[in-house]
């Protein structure tokens, strides 16, 4: 348990214990960046950060996964001296203190249940959670748009994606039994009732981790700019996508370079599949969640080209089960996992059919993990 770790580590209790949940997307991948729409859920899978304030200006760290202690002084931090998974809590750290918050010296124990790198989002529950223990400790408040953009900033200039706001407002605002409709404009939310009783959500782990990823969504980010540039040539109105109808993108497919236009019509066709699948289930049916997780996934695989092998292969597999509702990639993608919606009662059906499709493949069995909608980010005195 983590409060006896801290203890038996750093040699006094923890004072804090703040607590972040990995993300799953349900429908609306890559329109985050673009001022899009996203309707993801909190997976029930966190990293929880243990914390302690010292009386030096010192940050100590140790992580369970990696078995590795690191320690710093806060006011004295360069990237290029730290492992990876430091490089988020650092740079959280050090934004913090740009941004003029008095940060303490602490003692910090990290631990995750949360799947890494396989596209639940670890990255953003470590710097969530870290960014909630930090403030904790010292005594700053922030609400949850300071918090997401601060954590996002982290992502980007420390570990150099330039993503967009979902996974980290995610794993801040989500409530149990809801899906989180986000509007990454203007930053609204609503919390859809997901209480699933016949259903459960499925994530299959492709097992995939893709060595470009970083740099292949990077590029993404560029297409989009090269579409948003295109459409403003148009209408001086534009900002984003998210500002383009599908009609106008239909109408200027050719007078694009093909690529362009086919990034453009994934994310302003997957911007009206998100507002069709919030309505599904504000009517509370899950059944009509199908037809536009499978679109999702071709425009993903087609238009966007960020699917893979493996993933195309799970949501084929799966799209020919009985008992499974409706099934895509999710999150960035080049790897990473598929979310399905299946009736409980095949749940061992299903679980059995991908374990023969990998069979057959000559591949390992791919991981899987069944979880209901969880609650956001949480901060608690030990
Ligand atoms: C990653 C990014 C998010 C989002 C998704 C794709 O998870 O961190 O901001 O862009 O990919 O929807």
């Amino acid at each position: 348990m983590g409060p006896d770790e801290f203890k038996q580590r750093f040699g006094r209790p923890c004072e804090v214990i703040a607590r972040a949940p990995g993300r799953v997307n349900l429908i609306g991948d890559h329109t985050d960046y673009n001022e899009g729409f996203v309707l993801p859920l909190a997976v029930e899978r966190h990293t929880r950060v243990f914390a302690a304030r010292r009386d030096d200006a010192r940050v100590r760290v140790h992580s369970s996964a990696a078995g590795e202690t690191i320690e710093w002084p806060i006011d004295d931090w360069a990237a290029s001296q730290f492992p990876h998974w430091t490089s988020y809590i650092a740079g959280v750290a050090s934004l913090l203190r740009q941004r003029g918050a008095r940060l303490n010296g602490c003692d910090l124990l990290i631990q995750s249940d949360v799947p890494l790198g396989g596209g639940l989002s670890s990255s953003a529950a470590l710097e969530v959670a870290a960014a909630k223990a930090l403030t904790c400790i010292s005594g700053e408040a922030l609400d949850s748009n300071d918090v997401a953009d601060l954590c996002r900033e982290a992502e980007h200039r420390f570990a150099g994606v330039p993503c967009g706001i979902m996974d980290q407002l995610a794993s801040l605002l989500s409530k149990r039994d809801t899906a989180l409709l986000l509007d990454c404009r203007s930053r609204a939310y609503e919390h859809i009732p997901f209480a699933l009783v016949d259903h459960i959500v499925l994530i299959i782990d492709s097992g995939v981790r893709h060595a470009l990823a970083e740099s292949a969504y990077a590029k993404r980010v560029e297409e989009c700019n090269h579409a948003v540039a295109h459409f403003r040539g148009l209408n001086a109105a534009v900002r984003s996508l998210r500002d383009v109808s599908i009609e106008t993108v239909r109408a200027q497919m050719l007078q694009m370079p093909p690529l362009v236009a086919a990034r453009a019509h994934h994310v302003v066709s997957e911007n009206r599949r998100v507002q069709a699948a919030a309505e599904a289930l504000r009517r509370g049916d899950i059944e009509s969640l199908g037809p536009h997780m499978a679109a999702s996934h071709r425009s993903l695989r087609d238009d966007y080209e960020v699917s893979c092998g493996e993933l195309d292969e799970i949501v084929s597999s799966l799209t020919a089960m009985r008992g499974v509702v409706g099934c895509r990639m999710t999150g960035a993608g080049f790897g990473g996992c598929v979310v399905a919606i299946v009736h409980r009662a095949a749940r061992e059906s299903i679980q059995a059919g991908l374990l023969r499709r990998a069979g057959e493949l000559g591949k390992p069995a791919w991981a899987t993990l069944e979880t209901r909608a969880g609650d956001g980010a949480t901060i608690e005195l030990a």
